[in-house]
């Protein structure tokens, strides 16, 4: 089981809108909640009319707004019943003393207040008002009714009020509730992939990117490599409910949600680095650093001044990462990668027995379609011997879904028992 936590799937909120001034910043919201991947759906009290018109959130959710109770219409379409069962979230943005009063009293005289009443979905109030209303005694012992009913309450941030007052009251930012919301779900994800993902429980320690093997002071050697694979195969792996570690040189991408970023330069950097993530504990080791084979011999202490016609650099050869960690005790399942212009197969399968690992996945970078640079790639996996595990092709598609297949690959390695084979 694998879970994508930069978009939520198929996740319904409703977003109540009550009678206040801070309905306005309810329609940022609504679009931030969409942008997330949310399905939304909006219902407004007739005070929230007075201030914003339904057709902006029919536009805005891409939903009809539902606003009566008893509209044999809408009732026909999406029933309160069904509307109710329909969310994994409603969210009243913003809250009004009045719409709190009814859902502590228990009151079903409106669409909403009937809404709070029949969902067994979490309710979230986000209250909004002036700062003597807030600060009421009615108004805060019906929220304590509220918590003590199982309501969440985002509280009120202090500022200048649209009345002129200043003090608690405003509704906290469009962008901060669609934040919260969005944790919500991640969190939730990401306790259900650690107790079920295909990696739940594994550390996963990813290399990615090229290295920079510094000439002088100001110059290095390096290569094209942008880390996309590594950084997509990071955001895999976390979905899939692993503790990840991304030992990353200079690319210049973000770090995936979750995942722990460790940035070295050298070679040498990559290693030490590696070495002491082994030592923390490290179920898989994944290489996809593009590591540049060569270093110079000695690096300058000062910038080189260019005199003669030529200049020689000695080279002198890199340590090989993923063959020496292959080569320690405690020895993780070890996943290398080949990009190769040619044999493709062939030069893969002996990397395999050379470095001594468990998986290999290989791309031919002679075609300018995938590989380096691209935003797609296909590969050939080939598994140990040991594992008595036919060679698998996966089809060019998007970094993230080679990567989700790749996850597939090492979670089924982990978990093959070579005597079943024998069985048959
Ligand atoms: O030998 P080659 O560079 O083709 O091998 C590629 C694989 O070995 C990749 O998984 C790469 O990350 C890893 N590698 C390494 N250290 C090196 C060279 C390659 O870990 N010095």
């Amino acid at each position: 089981m694998s879970f994508d936590l930069s978009v939520i799937p198929n996740k319904n909120i409703i977003v109540g809108i009550t009678g206040g001034i801070a309905a306005y910043k309810s329609a940022i919201l609504v679009r931030r909640l969409k942008d997330a991947g949310f399905n939304v759906r909006v219902v407004m009290t007739e005070g929230a009319q007075a201030f914003i018109t339904p057709l902006t959130f029919q536009a805005l959710s891409g939903n009809p707004v539902h606003t009566q109770l008893l509209d044999p219409e809408a009732e026909a379409g999406m029933g309160h019943i069904e509307l109710a069962r329909w969310a994994d979230l409603v969210l009243i943005a913003p809250a009004s003393c009045d719409t709190l009063a009814k859902f502590a009293a228990g009151l079903a005289d409106d669409l909403l207040s009937t809404l709070y009443l029949a969902t067994s979905a979490p309710v979230w109030v986000a209250p909004a008002m002036n700062q003597q209303m807030w600060a009421a005694k009615a108004t805060q012992r019906n929220l304590a009714t509220l918590v003590d009913d199982g309501v969440h309450v985002i509280m009120p941030e202090s500022g200048s009020q649209a009345c002129g007052d200043v003090g608690l009251g405003r509704m906290p930012e469009p962008e901060e509730l669609a934040r919260q919301v969005t944790d919500y779900f991640h969190k939730a994800q990401r306790a259900i992939a650690e107790k079920f993902g295909l990696l739940a429980s594994k550390h996963v320690v990813i290399t990615a990117g090229p290295t920079r093997e510094a000439i002088d002071p100001v110059r290095y050697i390096s290569n094209h490599s942008t880390g996309k694979m590594g950084f997509a195969l990071a955001a895999a792996c976390y979905a899939a409910g692993a503790k990840v570690t991304l030992i990353a040189g200079p690319v210049s991408l973000d770090t995936p949600n979750g995942v722990r970023r460790i940035n070295v330069s050298s070679a040498v950097q990559m290693l030490d680095t590696s070495m002491q993530l082994l030592d923390e504990g490290c179920d898989v080791f994944i290489a996809t650093a593009a590591v540049a084979d060569y270093r110079v011999a000695e690096v300058a202490e000062h910038k080189i001044k260019k005199s003669g016609d030529e200049l020689n650099i000695a080279l002198i050869k890199n340590p090989d990462i993923v063959a020496t960690i292959a080569q320690q005790d405690k020895r993780p399942f070890m996943v290398g990668f080949a990009a190769e212009t040619r044999n493709v197969e062939e030069y893969a399968a002996g990397k395999l027995v050379a470095k001594k690992l468990d998986m290999i996945a290989c791309n031919d970078v002679s075609r300018a379609d995938i590989g380096f640079a691209s935003d797609e790639n296909a590969m050939t996996v080939f598994f140990a011997e040991s594992y008595h595990l036919p060679k698998r092709d996966l089809e060019k598609a998007s970094k993230q879904e080679i990567a989700q297949q790749l996850v597939e690959a090492i979670h089924d390695a982990l978990h093959h028992d070579p005597a079943q084979d024998e069985a048959f």
